[in-house]
């Protein structure tokens, strides 16, 4: 997936960039938005920063300057044809609308494309991101070793 700038109401979407590994840390590092690991050392945030390269369509998220969060729209590593979305916000972020408004701007380049997020039940900050944005759950499956609804739209 190509990643070029965003710009919404409050937010600018931009590629990451070898500078910001300092922030993709500080979001990697916090065990309230990595909350099935965090990173604890920068080596691991590199190996995260070497993959979201590779993969494209992971966008640095950034209010009044700062990188508050990620959102990625990337292939489905699970179903052919379709794409994946994510995002992960420093919980000082939280509370905003930050989420809704970054996913929506990623979903909207992409019209009509088929997506889908897994989400743990218990992860209801993020169902209530999906539900916002018109997705619903279309199945169940196991990731990463846990139960998740599969949401799609
Ligand atoms: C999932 C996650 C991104 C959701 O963040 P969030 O801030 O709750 O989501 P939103 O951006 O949609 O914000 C919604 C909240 O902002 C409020 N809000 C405030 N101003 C707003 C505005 N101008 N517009 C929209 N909503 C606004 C809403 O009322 C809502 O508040 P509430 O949580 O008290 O009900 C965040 O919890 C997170 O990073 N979690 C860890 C990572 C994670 O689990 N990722 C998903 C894996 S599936």
């Amino acid at each position: 997936m190509p990643t070029r700038e965003l710009i919404t109401e409050r937010l600018r979407l931009r590629p990451w960039t070898e500078g910001d590994l300092d922030s993709l840390h500080r979001i990697w590092s916090d065990p309230q938005t990595i909350w099935w690991g965090p990173n604890t050392t920068l080596d691991q945030t590199r190996a995260v920063f070497a993959r979201l390269q590779e993969q494209g369509g992971w966008w640095a998220v950034a209010h009044e300057g700062f990188i508050v969060g990620n959102v990625f729209l990337r292939a489905s590593p699970r179903t052919p044809g379709v794409l994946e979305l994510g995002y992960h916000f420093l919980p000082s972020c939280w509370g905003k609308g930050f989420a809704t408004e970054a996913a929506r701007a990623v979903l909207d380049t992409t019209p009509g494309a088929r997506v889908e997020a897994p989400v743990v039940p218990e992860n209801s900050r993020s169902q209530q991101v999906v539900k916002k944005l018109g997705f619903t759950i279309t199945g169940q499956l196991l990731h990463a070793g846990r139960p998740h609804d599969l949401w799609t739209r």
